[in-house]
């Protein structure tokens, strides 16, 4: 796949089928994400891969509780005046929540002494890429992590005394609908050159990949 169709078109991908992911595509999905950079390429990380129907069982109420957490709290001004587009994250976000437990696989990621995350991050993101190169939808997610940290960390079975967080967790699924683009606000709005505020010399209106001549 040309690695451009990759990256703009790798979505928060929640609506999947219950099909498992072969060994052979797992195997290439955490190859490329240790490939990743990190902060003197201390490779502080842990992945953990969970297709266990009995341990997902018991991450989904949590799962659940925290993003009503969330949804109740920071995100409820957030929620109710959100447009179409807003709407349909949120119910995508809600989607993903009630049906945790068909998701066939997913990701744990740790990892130690990094308070800026941009050393597991990048590898989640490789992660993510090599699964759509397969086919393979995913969505990071950070709920778990957020509101229910230490109680998903025993039922992984995670050290307690080994500095281990849970950056995120990905889940993985073959899509039941097509790969777009995704949309976002464009670079010009976004970007400046030299000083804050100050143009950064050009406009991209349509995205650059998908929309060629
Ligand atoms: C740091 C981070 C945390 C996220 N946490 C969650 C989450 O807890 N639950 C969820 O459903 N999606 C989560 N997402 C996915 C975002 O909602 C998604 O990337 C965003 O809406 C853009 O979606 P799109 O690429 O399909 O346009 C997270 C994404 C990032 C980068």
């Amino acid at each position: 796949m040309d690695v451009f169709e990759a990256l703009y078109t790798t979505r928060a991908m929640r609506r999947v089928k219950p099909d498992p992911i072969p060994m052979d595509v797992q195997r290439a999905i955490l190859d490329a994400a240790v490939r990743a950079p990190s902060g003197g390429n201390a490779q502080g990380w842990r992945f953990l891969l969970l297709d266990s129907p009995e341990l997902k069982a018991r991450l989904g109420p949590l799962y659940r509780d925290g993003l009503a957490q969330l949804f109740d709290g920071y995100y409820k001004p957030l929620i109710e005046k959100a447009d179409d587009q807003g709407r349909k994250v949120f119910a995508s976000a809600q989607h993903l929540a009630d049906h945790f437990e068909g998701y066939p696989l997913m990701l744990f990621a740790f990892v130690r002494h990094d308070p800026s995350g941009g050393s597991i991050f990048p590898a989640v993101w490789n992660a993510q890429l090599a699964a759509r190169a397969h086919g393979v939808g995913s969505a990071l997610t950070s709920i778990l992590g957020l509101f229910h940290a230490e109680e998903t960390l025993r039922i992984l079975g995670v050290p307690e005394d080994k500095g281990w967080q849970l950056a995120c967790t990905v889940t993985f699924g073959y899509p039941t609908g097509r790969w777009g683009v995704a949309p976002r606000r464009p670079v010009h709005e976004v970007s400046y050159r030299n000083q804050w505020s100050e143009p950064v010399g050009f406009t991209v209106d349509e995205p650059l990949w998908g929309n060629e001549p």
